[in-house]
């Protein structure tokens, strides 16, 4: 009887009203609930990372965006490249390997975002030709002992002869989660005693090598673009910049504001086609059997003038994953030729004796570049060929 008369104090109708009123409130809730974690989450796109929307018409004219980075000093983030599905249409593509696959894939690819950038590298755009000799080097962020030994051996930078040296470390990303979270702050603290890495997020990988080149260009012609020369290379070579220097400073009438590009020429070869290969290339990614004459990628010399004109080249040619074969297709476009340096051994010396010590410093002392030598070594053969000291008569002579 009394329960009976509880559950009669709301009648049916003021049952149903009470349980709409409930729901309407809740459903009110969860929709302010999400309208505030969606202002949120735009806020703070656009406060941490300060990203720039374009509609869908600007973000495929790139000559906009770019226009629109020269205006803004802000950092700038590129809309994520999206993968070319059509690529797997491409004849014999399920027989190639996996990451011939995936660079066919992104192929089209040319923009990503910044994660460490040092705009101020050569004082700015316009002081840029107090620049001399810029170090350009490509290195793995996990390579953390091969930077430390450049920023002490032949990449400090410093005044030589009168003129400066300037050094960039060019690095993408490696793994994922966790681990790549680790290795970019590794980047970030080096970033922070040293200011001389720039980042991007994409992959670290061998065929993604002439990405890094193309979008170094890039960085080059809005930040450093008055730059004599630069030292294109890799961070497992024994460069003798301070040679380099004087090599550089005896061109008769070139200040950088003419063409040269010189180092170990490479000429008369074609793509590898054996998949074993690290530099194979199937001819879905390119089908003449020829390359144009380059240079070997351990490293070469350049001047600016020359590098701004592979740059601009480079925005009409499709991209080769073989970075230094790119250059070459550049040049080739550009209707220049890249030369030999004897001093540039990216094949390694040879040594005429088997009695004679490899790693004997007169063998280094008169070279622009030897490829390839570990940390320690370089380390040692950088201050034995600058001892003051050193007595070489003999081993000159048989080079
Ligand atoms: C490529 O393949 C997709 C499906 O995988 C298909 O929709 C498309 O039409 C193909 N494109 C060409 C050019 O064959
Ligand atoms: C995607 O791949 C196909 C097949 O190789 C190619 O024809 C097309 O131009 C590519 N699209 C882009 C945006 O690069
Ligand atoms: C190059 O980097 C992009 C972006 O990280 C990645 O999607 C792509 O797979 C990489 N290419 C190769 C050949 O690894
Ligand atoms: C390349 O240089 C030519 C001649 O200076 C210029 O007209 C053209 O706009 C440049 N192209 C790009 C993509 O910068």
């Amino acid at each position: 009887m009394y329960q009976y008369l509880w559950s009669y104090r709301y009648t049916q109708e003021e049952l149903k009203l009470v349980s709409r009123m409930r729901n309407f409130r809740a459903k009110t809730f969860l929709l302010a609930v999400a309208l505030g974690l969606l202002v949120l989450h735009l806020c703070k796109d656009f406060i941490d990372h300060k990203i720039i929307h374009f509609p869908k018409d600007v973000r495929e004219d790139h000559s906009q965006i770019r226009q629109h980075i020269a205006n803004n000093s802000y950092v700038f983030s590129w809309p994520r490249c999206q993968q070319n599905i059509s690529a797997a249409n491409i004849t014999g593509f399920n027989s190639l390997p996996g990451d011939i696959k995936d660079f066919l894939y992104y192929r089209h690819c040319r923009h990503f975002p910044m994660l460490l950038d040092i705009h101020d590298k050569c004082g700015g755009a316009d002081r840029s030709s107090e620049v001399f000799l810029l170090l350009v080097i490509k290195s793995s962020p996990v390579n953390y002992d091969r930077r430390e030994v450049l920023r002490k051996t032949w990449a400090k930078e410093r005044l030589y002869n009168g003129v400066w040296i300037r050094r960039i470390f060019l690095s993408g990303t490696m793994y994922t989660g966790f681990e790549k979270k680790r290795l970019n702050k590794l980047l970030e603290l080096e970033q922070r005693d040293y200011n001389d890495i720039i980042q991007w997020d994409f992959y670290e990988r061998f065929y993604n090598l002439t990405l890094k080149q193309i979008l170094f260009l890039e960085w080059m012609e809005r930040n450093c673009p008055n730059a004599r020369f630069l030292f294109n290379g890799d961070d497992d070579v024994f460069a003798n910049t301070n040679n380099m220097v004087e090599y550089l400073q005896g061109l008769k009438d070139n200040d950088g504001s003419k063409h040269l590009f010189t180092g170990h020429l490479i000429q008369n070869v074609g793509p590898i086609r054996s998949t074993g290969s690290k530099y194979f290339i199937p001819v879905q990614v390119q089908e003449s059997d020829s390359y144009p004459p380059y240079c070997g990628g351990g490293g070469f010399l350049l001047s600016a003038y020359t590098a701004l004109i592979i740059y601009n080249m480079s925005q009409s040619i499709t991209i080769l994953p073989i970075d230094d074969v790119y250059m070459g297709m550049c040049l080739a476009k550009a209707r220049l030729s890249p030369s030999s340096h004897m001093g540039v051994k990216t094949a390694g010396l040879s040594i005429p004796s088997k009695k004679l010590d490899v790693y004997d410093p007169c063998f280094y002392k008169e070279v622009l570049l030897v490829h390839r030598f570990m940390p320690a070594q370089l380390y040692l053969m950088w201050h034995s060929v600058n001892d003051p000291n050193l007595k070489c008569s003999l081993t000159k002579e048989i080079l």
